[in-house]
Order: structure tokens, then C-alpha cells, then sequence
């Protein structure tokens, strides 16, 4: 278990990175009309993938935690219980969704489009507002 906890806390540092490096560098693209090269498909698959390996391991967390706990039909009395077992990982679904879809476009886009930029912003909206900052950072 805290193997699981120790890589999840940490990989999410990498894909907080990633996420603002695709962010920033799709808006870049989009802003000077520059065409889709593999630079910016590389910085959108290594992304996808540093997000997709976070959805994997959080699920495993979250099963251990789960199997863990005593009065799972506490959850969603408790504001600490269903931000774990709720907010928090319905969100990052949600942000990982975006991202994969914000990818999917990059892909097949032959000029990196506003849609892309978008996408990508609004999962990181739902990441930053859905991560436990205080346990994690405190
Ligand atoms: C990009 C996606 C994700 C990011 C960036 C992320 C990030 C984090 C961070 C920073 C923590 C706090 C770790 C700590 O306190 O040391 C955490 C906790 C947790 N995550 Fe995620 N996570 C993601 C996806 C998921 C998913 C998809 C699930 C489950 C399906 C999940 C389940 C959990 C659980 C159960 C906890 C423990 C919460 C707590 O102790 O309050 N995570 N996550």
C-alpha cells in the first residue's frame, strides 16, 4: 500500500508538469498557426501516457483503500470520505478524458487547433481543482 500511495503522490508531480508543458506548448502552436510536428505529437503522447499510468495506479490505490477501510457506507456522509472516494477520482477521470481527447485532435490535426488548447485547459481546471493539496503538500 504505501508503495502505491508513495508513486501516486509522486507521478502526480509529473503529471501536473506535463499537463502545463502540453498546455502551453499546444497554445503556442495554435497561436503561431504552426503546423503538427513531432515535437508537439511527442510532448501530447508522453503526456497521455504519464496520465494514463496515474489513472492506472490511483485505481489500484483507491481498491486498496477501499478494501482497507472500515464503513465504506460512511463515504458520502463525511466531507473527507467522499472527497477521496468520490470528488477526487471522478474528477481526475474527467481530466484525463479531457487530455486523452485534447490528444486525440493533436493527432489527426494537420495545424495544432483552438479546440486542442481548450481541451486541455479545461482538464486541468478539473485536475487543480479536484487534487487533495493539503494532505498532499501539508
Ligand atoms: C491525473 C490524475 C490524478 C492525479 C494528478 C492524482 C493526484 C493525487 C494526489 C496528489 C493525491 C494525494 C497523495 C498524498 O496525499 O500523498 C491523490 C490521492 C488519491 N488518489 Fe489520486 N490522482 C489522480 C487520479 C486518481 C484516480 C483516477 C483515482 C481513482 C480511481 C485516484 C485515487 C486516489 C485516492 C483514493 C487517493 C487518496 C486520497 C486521500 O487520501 O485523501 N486518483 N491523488
Amino acid at each position: 500500500m504505501d508503495f502505491i500511495k508513495q508513486f501516486h503522490s509522486g507521478w502526480a508531480y509529473l503529471a501536473i508538469l506535463m499537463g502545463i508543458i502540453f498546455l502551453l506548448s499546444t497554445l503556442v502552436y495554435a497561436v503561431s498557426k504552426k503546423d503538427t510536428d513531432n515535437t508537439i505529437r511527442r510532448i501530447g503522447l508522453v503526456t497521455t501516457i504519464v496520465f494514463h499510468v496515474q489513472l492506472l495506479v490511483g485505481i489500484v490505490y483507491y481498491v486498496m483503500r477501499f478494501l482497507a477501510m472500515d464503513g465504506a457506507g460512511n463515504i458520502m456522509k463525511s466531507n473527507v470520505l467522499r472527497f477521496s472516494f468520490v470528488e477526487h477520482p471522478l474528477m481526475m477521470i474527467v481530466a484525463i478524458t479531457f487530455l486523452t481527447i485534447a490528444n486525440a485532435k493533436l493527432k489527426r490535426s494537420k495545424m495544432v487547433p483552438y479546440s486542442v488548447v481548450i481541451f486541455g485547459f479545461l482538464g486541468m481546471i478539473a485536475l487543480i481543482s479536484r487534487i487533495p493539496w493539503e494532505t498532499w503538500m501539508g
